[in-house]
């Protein structure tokens, strides 16, 4: 064992100055790979690049609009860009007012405006190959077509994730990025999808990109005049999204949830409309707590492209998120966090996990898929409150499996696999036959075998435990934040 170890350690020396994929490829060949018996090569490499662009600093903003630059519309897929008109800005007091029936102390936010609000419908287009372009018609032609082949009345209202992720092949940050993996869910369920170009962080913090949601959801119940759809019942709607997508549509769901319970209705384009629940709300890798200090953070942080988190100390301030100044970050006056005010980290509409089982009740069924990753504590543990509220969950975890694994390795067993849980749930949701066994289906590498644990046995964090590693984190947050703008206001006094 010992000299296994002294001939790694003189390896990994040895491969330190030949380029990353080479040493990963050939640690990964001779069946020395820190993973082995967890990832395959392509997971591997996948997560050895995802992580050293991750490692890369850069400027926000570039990476920002890197993210959002359109690539064109080619393959199997139909996309039809529409534009949801404003809304009065009922739509953003309901919202505010569901933060304030929430909120638990002295949280401060930002009051957006509510906006016009862009997407794009997605749906499969049969016949067309990988590099068909789309052929020249009006969005509202491309519609049409869209629906022809689109025929399930169910309508799935997706948000895209990828915080801040650049990847090589796709860029994360918007609708765009998405169009493959939407189109393909599109095509599994017969349903068309319509994702979301919320507004985006630090420029847009919370809760703009809720109110963008809330008036998405809205229209689509409710479609304002012009629109290309016809009114979709709240019973067809599925509310979906991976990682940062996820949370939003469990934080829109929390909000529809408060709403309802309240009486409130929204003054939408002339009418009041009360407040209907979805039909169901499949997530991916939800990202559950804007602190990220649940322990798999850094636990499962070797298998995972998303670095380990932070861990609050006395002495250390919180080290800020690390981009190189540009015209949008550090903001004025300066955050510690990108997507809101420190004082509200602990907000359920800011971080899910925040939410006690009790806010959950009377929600749909819940699906929620994760890998072996550094967000699956909370995933298991937001999984487990809706359990105990009485809602109907499925969840699985993916042996060895990275952040969003399916979406991002297309194609491989695994992703078929999640793929066929991630439609099922969806038509069943829609069907009203969601079927709950209360358990964490784990499923082990190359999909070898499967092991059903109960959802409160899937996580070992408690409640209590989780709401104060949460509250630590924030407070270490808020520290640093108070110490920024002292800094600011001194310097704006100059
Ligand atoms: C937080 O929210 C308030 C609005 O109440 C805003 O004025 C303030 O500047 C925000 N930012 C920080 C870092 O506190
Ligand atoms: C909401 O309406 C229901 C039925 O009309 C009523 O029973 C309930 O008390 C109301 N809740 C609130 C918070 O006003
Ligand atoms: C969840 O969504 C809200 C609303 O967009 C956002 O402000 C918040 O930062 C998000 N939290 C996480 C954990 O992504």
């Amino acid at each position: 064992m010992s000299s296994f170890k002294a001939r790694l350690a003189l390896l990994k020396a040895l491969l330190v100055h030949i380029p990353l994929l080479l040493k990963t490829t050939l640690l990964h060949g001779i069946q020395m790979s820190p993973v082995k018996g967890k990832q395959d090569l392509r997971t591997e490499l996948t997560v050895a690049i995802l992580r050293s662009f991750m490692n890369t600093r850069a400027p926000l903003g570039k990476t920002q609009r890197d993210g959002i630059r359109d690539p064109g519309v080619k393959g199997p897929m139909w996309i039809s860009k529409v534009t949801l008109p404003q809304p009065e800005n009922d739509v953003r007091d309901a919202v505010l007012h569901a933060i304030e029936s929430l909120k638990t102390g002295d949280e401060t936010y930002d009051i957006p405006e509510a906006v016009p609000v862009e997407g794009e419908w997605t749906g499969y287009r049969a016949g067309a190959g990988k590099h068909t372009k789309e052929p020249d018609l009006s969005e509202e032609e491309k519609y049409l077509k869209l629906r022809e082949e689109s025929p399930s009345d169910m309508t799935i209202l997706y948000f895209h994730g990828g915080a801040y992720l650049i990847d090589i092949e796709i860029s994360l940050l918007d609708p765009c990025s998405h169009r493959v993996p939407v189109a393909h869910l599109s095509r599994l369920t017969g349903a068309p999808a319509f994702s979301v170009r919320y507004r985006l962080a630090p420029q847009n913090p919370f809760p703009a990109a809720l109110v963008d949601a809330l008036t998405a959801y809205l229209s689509l119940v409710h479609p304002p005049e012009g629109s290309l759809h016809k009114p979709v019942p709240a019973n067809k709607i599925i509310l979906a999204g991976d990682s940062a997508g996820g949370n939003l549509s469990l934080v829109l769901l929390q909000t529809l949830l408060t709403l309802d319970r309240t009486n409130r209705t929204v003054r939408f384009h002339g009418k009041d409309v009360a407040i209907e629940l979805p039909a169901g709300v499949a997530t991916v890798s939800p990202w559950c707590d804007i602190t990220r200090s649940m322990p798999s953070c850094s636990k499962n942080a070797w298998l995972d492209y998303l670095g380990a988190s932070p861990t609050p100390s006395d002495d250390t301030p919180f080290e800020t998120i690390p981009f190189i100044p540009d015209d949008v970050w550090p903001t004025t006056p300066p955050r510690a966090d990108i997507f809101c005010n420190s004082t509200i980290l602990g907000h359920p509409l800011v971080s899910p996990l925040a939410a006690p089982a009790e806010l959950w009740k009377n929600a749909p069924p819940i699906w929620i898929s994760m890998g072996e990753e550094g967000l699956a504590d909370e995933g298991i543990i937001v999984g487990r409150r809706f359990h105990e509220a009485g809602v109907p969950i499925v969840a699985e975890l993916y042996e060895g499996m990275p952040h969003c694994h399916g979406m991002l390795l297309l194609d491989t067993p695994v992703s078929h696999e999640f793929f066929k849980g991630f439609s099922e749930f969806c038509r069943d949701a829609v069907a009203g036959r969601v079927k709950s066994a209360g358990t964490l289906t784990w499923r082990s590498f190359k999909l070898r075998s499967t092991k059903e644990i109960p959802i409160e046995k899937a996580c070992e964090v408690s409640d209590e435990e989780a709401r104060s590693l949460m509250k630590k984190s924030a407070d270490w947050r808020l520290k640093t934040e108070i110490e920024m703008q002292k800094e600011w206001h001194a310097k704006a006094r100059l």
